[in-house]
């Protein structure tokens, strides 16, 4: 240890909170300002105007595409939707256990079969984002309807991402309102600074290991409640809730409890989640079009029930659930589709990490015993 290090001044900065570890140019997370910028354009600017294959262009090229480059964008995503029989074989054997687990194991397995998953350069790269942007729709599809028996429907390639993922999902053709919802998700969750499964994507691929092990670091990063799965537990509180007059004593008990309430709280932003408003907005609209604002209006009242009790703003995974549950996406597959979106997100850090590398490697303040002696085991206890 040198005198510089912050470990031997016994400086430890739990959970990494305000370390700055790299420059990005994808992304601004704002926690101050409450804003959240994409390669320049604020959030706001893009949400309902782009596309997400826009969007996606833009993480993994750094300017929005014209004419020719979406036509072109749009185009390799498309004809990389469908999975190859191998892969749909394996998906048949595996067991539907939780989506994200299952979605982790399939790309790993993807990358084991990819004779060039080692290469590590831009292009190849970039290959490897494209398949992945467009296969995971598919992957989460296929998914649902193997674990319940339902025929396999082939991606329509007349389709945009979005309308494409209900239908493959559905097996009918979206409403376009309700496939514009959906993009819009993908949209505002497509990519969001150094949060912890991109840092885990960042972690892995910095060693100079492969990209599917870059993006099955970050599946499983994003798995956990306080990351990723809380969409799901947040649909799972509403639905534990039941109605808008029981929200008041859920809060009194989920404070009592010292519970937490999901989908609320952020470690960056100070104020409400940039996202939240056009999610709630969103959601609005689809549990109107589906005349059950039931949903919604749990949600708003509690959002202003937790306000009140504990000045908590809501964040990205709050508006999230009421929306992806109006789209009729099961409630155990809400974290997928975060995955879904976040893969351009991913795989844009993962070119970004690997185009200007070093290795990952924080230290630790080590706080155990020193100078014990080795007893051999006939002398230590039973
Ligand atoms: N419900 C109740 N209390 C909360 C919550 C919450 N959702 N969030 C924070 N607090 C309290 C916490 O109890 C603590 O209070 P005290 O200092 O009295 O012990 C204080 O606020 C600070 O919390 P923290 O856990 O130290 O803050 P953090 O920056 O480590 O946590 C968080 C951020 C997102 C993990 C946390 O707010 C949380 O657990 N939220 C619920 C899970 C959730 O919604 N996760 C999604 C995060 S946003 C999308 C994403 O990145 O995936």
């Amino acid at each position: 240890m040198t005198a510089q290090d912050p470990a031997a001044a016994g400086h430890v900065q739990k959970g990494l909170e305000g370390v700055v570890v790299s420059e990005t140019q994808l992304s601004d997370v704002d926690g101050a300002r409450c804003q959240l910028i994409y390669r320049g354009y604020e959030i706001g600017e893009l949400v309902g105007k782009a596309a997400y294959e826009e969007v996606s262009f833009l993480l993994l090229n750094g300017h929005l595409p014209s004419r020719t480059e979406l036509a072109d964008w749009t185009e390799q995503l498309v004809t990389r939707r469908a999975l190859s029989p191998d892969i749909i074989q394996l998906m048949e054997q595996l067991p539907f256990g939780n989506p994200m687990a299952y979605l982790r194991s399939v790309i790993s397995i993807m990358g084991l079969a990819d004779s060039c998953a080692e290469d590590l350069s831009p292009q190849a790269l970039r290959e490897r984002a494209l398949d992945l942007i467009a296969k995971t729709p598919t992957l989460i599809t296929l998914f649902d309807r193997l674990r319940h028996k339902r025929s396999m429907l082939g991606p329509r390639p007349d389709l945009g991402h979005a309308a494409n993922f209900l239908f493959m999902l559905h097996g009918e053709e979206p409403d376009p309102e309700f496939a514009k919802a959906l993009d819009a998700y993908f949209v505002l969750l497509a990519e969001h600074g150094f949060n912890a499964s991109t840092f885990a994507a960042r972690t892995a691929v910095a060693t100079q290991s492969d990209f599917y092990s870059g993006i099955t670091a970050a599946l499983g990063t994003l798995k956990g409640p306080l990351h990723g799965a809380a969409n799901t537990k947040a649909m799972e509180m509403l639905m534990e809730i039941g109605s808008p007059d029981q929200v008041e004593p859920y809060v009194q008990k989920t404070l009592s409890d010292h519970k937490r309430f999901m989908g609320f709280g952020h470690r960056v932003y100070k104020g409400e989640d940039p996202r939240a408003k056009h999610l709630k907005h969103f959601s609005h609209q689809m549990g109107a079009a589906r005349g059950e604002l039931q949903w919604f209006e749990i949600s708003e009242r509690l959002q202003d029930a937790v306000w009140q009790a504990k000045k908590l703003y809501i964040n990205v995974d709050f508006y999230s659930a009421s929306l992806l549950y109006y789209l009729r996406i099961p409630v155990d597959l809400f974290t997928p589709m975060f995955a879904c979106a976040r893969t351009a997100g991913w795989a844009a850090h993962i070119l970004e990490q690997l185009g200007d590398n070093r290795l990952i490697r924080p230290l630790a303040l080590y706080v155990g015993p020193r100078d014990l002696k080795f007893a051999p085991l006939d002398q230590r206890s039973a």
